[in-house]
């Protein structure tokens, strides 16, 4: 089962799901030591874990992106109202934008502060703008911004998969889960 079906999600689309999650959900506890840690090695070593990471996130989300284009997206349980598809999908837009607005806006700073990267040591970062502190300050508090507002929404998501599974109990989160599924 790689693809997905109108009823569930095929393997490929799971391993991203659950890949990323766990990326990402150490990424913003990276974020917050690396940023708030005193200077010393271990708080270079944190920035360094912290924007390879980052950037690896980055490029899943560009291949997760392709494979959900080249599949059908399941479909969501008939009996949700409208409130709740409009708030399923506009989360899952903004769970997408995050993801590619946030390693965007890191990479930003790191090339506005003029800082030399290698991501896990291998692949120089090319900077993306011209080296500016201004411009450093200003995005590194929109990437902080988008953080929390990742966080916020992370919230919601995940307490909409909760209330799915234990308080409509519909197949919603069982069929994002690993291993095969059926509909009932
Ligand atoms: C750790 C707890 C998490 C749980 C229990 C969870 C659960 C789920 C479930 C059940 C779905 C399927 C919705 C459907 O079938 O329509 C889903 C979709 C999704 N999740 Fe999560 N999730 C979690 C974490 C995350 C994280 C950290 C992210 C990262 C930003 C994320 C991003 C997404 C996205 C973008 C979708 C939509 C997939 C698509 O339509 O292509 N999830 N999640
Ligand atoms: C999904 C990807 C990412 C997430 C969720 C994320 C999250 C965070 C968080 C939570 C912070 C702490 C903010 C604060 O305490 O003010 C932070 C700071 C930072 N991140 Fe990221 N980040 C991501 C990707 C990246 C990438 C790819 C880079 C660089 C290539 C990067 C560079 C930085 C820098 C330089 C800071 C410190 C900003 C400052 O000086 O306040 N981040 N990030």
């Amino acid at each position: 089962m790689l693809r997905n079906a109108s009823d569930s999600w095929g393997a490929p689309a799971k391993l991203f799901h659950w890949v990323m999650a766990a990326l990402i959900l150490a990424q913003i506890a990276l974020g917050l030591m690396a940023a708030n840690w005193r200077l010393s090695p271990t708080k270079i070593e944190l920035f360094f874990w912290h924007k390879s990471t980052g950037m690896l996130i980055l490029a899943l989300v560009a291949l997760r992106l392709l494979w959900r284009l080249a599949n059908p997206t399941p479909l969501l349980p008939p009996g949700m109202a409208a409130w709740e598809r409009a708030a399923a999908r506009l989360s899952h837009l903004l769970l997408y934008a995050l993801m590619i607005a946030l390693p965007v806006t890191g990479w930003i700073v790191n090339s506005a502060s003029n800082v030399p990267f290698r991501i896990f040591w291998l692949i120089p970062l090319p900077a993306i703008v011209a080296p500016d502190e201004p411009t450093a300050d200003l995005v590194a508090w929109v990437h902080g911004g988008l953080a929390a507002l990742l966080a916020l929404v992370l919230v919601a998501h995940i307490g909409a998969a909760l209330r799915h599974h234990f308080v409509k109990r519909d197949t919603v989160l069982e069929r994002m889960l690993p291993g095969a599924w059926r509909a009932p």
